[in-house]
């Protein structure tokens, strides 16, 4: 993602912001973007304005803030700084410039226009990191600026920090979690109140935890992006986002969700890496956890990332995951940060990249939609048995106001998920499914 990047670091600059003679700084901040983490930003800089100048010695004040809709009501923010046009932020003698736009460009041009500048940036957008860090980092080394990235992965949770600084002493081979809110907030409305897939998308982004193209969330690409940032803060090698295997959560029907309670699992979603030497295995998807695992007992827009070093131990972070003021308390970290520490470079390992481990062993779930005819249940197992798959439990449902049309729904032994997912192709093809199959791996106890 964001690798490379320190190979021509200039020395450690002076603070760009010098101390005034009673010791406080003065910090001025150019934003981009004023939507739900920018209000947020605002309003936590004036909620706790006297508790950080207190702590830290620094105050704050926005030069100008970039938006698209100058017209749009924004309850609380000054209407004078706003302004549409890009360069009155970056050329207005801000010291450090905030991108909270989302997405890719405009970001990519203004986060590189600021670092050409001579100013520190600090974005909670893991999707510009995901396709242009590289490039970005680069640039913030040769100038000797930073870019601080805390709020692009499990918003309030300060997980950058700790993997780049409080594990920095410990091997990690291993991290599993809950990184996308919304996609969590999403599964547990569907498990506890029933509610349907898109009434609980919707509200999730009436909240403000899901992405502009809310797809990024729920296809589990935003997860994919942020499991690459940690990854390679763990690992200490470069990691595309597009390496890691990606399967979403638009394709679960309320009859998983009632499998899964019936079989004493719960549904959430999943981002797992790790690291075995040779290769790495990167993947994002659902999965049933039983229903003691630490993780599954992270609901709504809460994320959470277990992390094992080999001298910390086991450890867990847990948190709000998305949302305006959990958001902009990291970026606020990286803010203060920036403004005592001056612009040390972020330092990667520069490792040759690993290739996509083989994919391991696991137990599934899987749904099969079919005709309800006799025998059903046994062509499906009969076929699954004839690859080598065998299984641990099946029964067969009617779907409720669609007459002869059911659900096969299989527990397959420990087997490879190549061989499932090819299985699956091979099953697919009976005249007895009605449908594409559900596959959903089973996550054992932690
Ligand atoms: P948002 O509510 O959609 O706000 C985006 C802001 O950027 C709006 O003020 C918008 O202007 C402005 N903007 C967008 N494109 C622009 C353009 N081309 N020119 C000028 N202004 C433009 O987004 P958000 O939820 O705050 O997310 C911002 C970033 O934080 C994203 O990278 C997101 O992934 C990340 N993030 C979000 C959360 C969360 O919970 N929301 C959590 C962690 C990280 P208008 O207001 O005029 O439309
Ligand atoms: N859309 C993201 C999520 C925001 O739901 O997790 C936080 O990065």
């Amino acid at each position: 993602v964001v690798t490379e990047a320190v190979v021509e670091a200039k020395a450690r600059p002076e603070p760009r912001v010098k101390p005034s003679p009673t010791g406080r700084r003065t910090v001025k901040l150019g934003l981009l973007g004023c939507g739900t983490v920018g209000r947020g930003l605002l309003e936590l800089i004036d909620r706790n304005r006297a508790l950080i100048e207190e702590r830290a010695g620094v105050r704050f004040e926005v030069t100008k803030i970039l938006v698209r809709d100058l017209k749009k009501e924004r309850p609380g923010v000054d209407r004078s700084l706003l302004t549409d046009r890009a360069e009155e932020v970056v050329a207005n003698g801000c010291d450090i410039v905030v991108e909270l736009l989302g997405g890719i460009e405009p970001a990519r041009t203004f986060v590189a226009r600021a670092i050409a500048d001579g100013k520190s940036v600090v974005t909670a957008n893991k999707a510009l990191l995901a396709s242009a860090g590289a490039e970005l980092f680069r640039a913030a080394a040769k100038t000797g600026v930073r870019i601080g990235f805390e709020a692009s992965v499990c918003a309030g949770i300060p997980i950058i920090r700790t993997l780049e600084s409080g594990l920095v002493g410990n091997r990690v081979d291993t991290l599993c979690g809950i990184l996308n809110g919304t996609s969590n907030f999403i599964l547990t409305r569907m498990t506890e109140l029933g509610e349907s897939f898109e009434s609980a998308l919707q509200e999730a982004q009436k909240r403000g935890f899901a992405e502009a193209d809310p797809s990024l969330d729920v296809d589990g690409h935003d997860a994919a992006q942020k499991l690459a940032i940690l990854s390679e803060l763990a690992f200490g090698v470069p990691i595309d986002a597009a390496a890691v295997k990606v399967e979403g959560i638009r394709n679960l029907e309320p009859e998983d969700f009632k499998a899964a309670k019936e079989l004493g699992y719960v549904l959430k979603p999943i981002a797992f890496a790790q690291d075995t030497g040779d290769a790495l295995d990167l993947r994002v998807h659902p999965a049933f956890l039983p229903v003691d695992h630490t993780l599954a007992h992270v609901r709504f827009e809460d994320n959470a990332v277990l992390v094992k070093g080999d001298a910390a131990g086991e450890l867990i972070f847990r948190g709000k995951g998305a949302g305006s003021l959990p958001t902009a308390s990291a970026v606020l970290s990286d803010i203060v940060d920036i403004a005592r520490n001056g612009s040390a470079p972020f330092r990667f390992a520069d490792a040759p990249a690993k290739p996509a481990a083989p994919d391991g062993h696991a137990r599934f779930y899987i749904r099969f939609p079919v005709i309800d005819v006799p025998g059903v249940i046994g062509r499906i197992a009969t076929a699954l048995g004839s690859r080598g798959i065998s299984i641990s439990h099946a029964s067969a449902t009617l779907v409720p106001g669609k007459p002869g049309h059911g659900n096969v729904k299989i527990l397959a032994h420990d087997c490879r998920a190549s061989v499932l997912a090819d299985t699956i192709d091979a099953v697919s093809r009976l005249p007895v499914l009605a449908g594409r199959p559900v596959a959903i791996r089973i996550l054992e106890a932690n």
